[in-house]
């Protein structure tokens, strides 16, 4: 058992970039939370497998997260930056544990549902999130509120696992930062800001200050014309608030007062202000670390020297209780 509280995250790099969402709903946190704890973190490549992406454009995007985490702040000198293909033990953990999942367990997984079925890796999907938890001996997992079905899913693997074997794996509190928002897309403030779905709602973390201006500009707004918070009544003018509260380390409340008798459009050129100068740094450093591959992937390298012989205790542990031979 670590003796420092551990956190574990990972995310995928299928898709455009990382957007708003990924940033304030987990990154941020990740970055924060680097001298408290000891941080692994990792990129869910073998999660994005299950959309069957392009290899060329796979790797390409994979090193652009790279780039992307280290220019939100993850700092590999504080913390383990590893992909999750990197380390065998992912895939074997999920073996086991998907042997003690009920098929439907499985089935009820509103990811699963909601794409309507798919391939066999889309259903064993939160499996393998259980086990990239359960393999670190995690105490926290900071993630975003869309998150928190499969965080169930891995405390009841991990208890399950624990009761029928003897105690194994530290099983992690429930970790959803009450600040861990769920951004809406712009253009549909009532869907969440989203890879797959792109479009003209999504704001990239890495694209030019001028887009991200006209998006904010261009945001779906509500009746009225108050700057009032009220997710149910006012979903677009809320989503902007959190915002635009979170880019001024404010609170709602604040910008409610702040922007009391204010029009939208004032409201929300100051949301693209604030957005833009928050990003200003992310994207400066973007630039400077894409153009450098070999520094890309010697942080990779370095992260599965420190994440992967966690993983290979954990594993040797796993496969004797569970009555495998050793090889000899
Ligand atoms: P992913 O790659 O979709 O998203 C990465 C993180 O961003 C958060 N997030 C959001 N937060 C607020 N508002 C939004 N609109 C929004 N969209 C995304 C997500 O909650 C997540 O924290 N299954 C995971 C990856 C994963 C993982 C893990 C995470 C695989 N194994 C083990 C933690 C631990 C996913 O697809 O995240």
């Amino acid at each position: 058992m670590p003796s420092r509280r551990r956190v574990l995250s990972g995310i995928q790099p299928t898709g455009a970039g990382k957007h708003l969402g990924n940033y304030l709903g987990a990154v941020r946190h990740w970055a924060a939370m680097q001298d408290d704890f000891e941080c692994l973190f990792f990129i869910a490549d073998l999660h994005s497998l299950t959309i069957t992406p392009d290899p060329t454009e796979l790797r390409a995007q994979t090193r652009k997260l790279i780039a992307e985490l280290l220019a939100m702040g993850v700092d590999p000198s504080k913390s383990a930056l590893f992909a999750q293909s990197h380390i065998p033990e992912h895939p074997e953990l999920a073996w086991v544990l998907s042997c003690l999942t009920g098929f439907g367990e499985a089935s009820r997984m509103t990811q699963f549902k909601e794409k309507g079925g798919g391939n066999v890796g889309l259903f064993n999907y939160p499996v393998l999130q259980a086990a990239d938890i359960l393999l670190y001996q995690s105490h926290m997992v900071p993630v975003g509120e869309d998150q928190r079905q499969h965080l169930e899913l891995t405390r009841d693997l991990g208890q399950r696992f624990n009761s029928r074997y003897g105690d194994t794996f530290t099983v992690p509190d429930p970790y959803v930062q009450k600040s861990a928002e769920r951004i809406k897309d712009l253009a549909d403030p009532t869907a969440k800001m989203s890879t797959s779905k792109g479009g003209p709602g999504v704001l990239w973390v890495i694209e030019d200050d001028k887009a991200t201006t006209k998006k904010i500009k261009s945001a779906v707004t509500d009746t009225g014309r108050e700057v009032e918070y009220d997710v149910a009544a006012k979903p677009g003018i809320s989503n902007l608030m959190t915002i635009h509260a979170i880019a001024t380390a404010t609170s709602v409340e604040q910008v409610q007062d702040d922007f009391a008798g204010k029009m939208y459009g004032d409201f929300k050129g100051a949301v693209a202000d604030a957005v833009v100068e928050m990003f200003a740094p992310v994207r400066k450093r973007y630039a400077e670390l894409i153009a450098d591959p070999g520094y890309l992937d010697s942080v990779l390298r370095e992260g599965a020297a420190t994440a992967r012989p966690i993983a290979a205790a954990t594993m040797v542990d796993v496969r004797d209780r569970i009555g495998l031979l050793a090889p000899a």
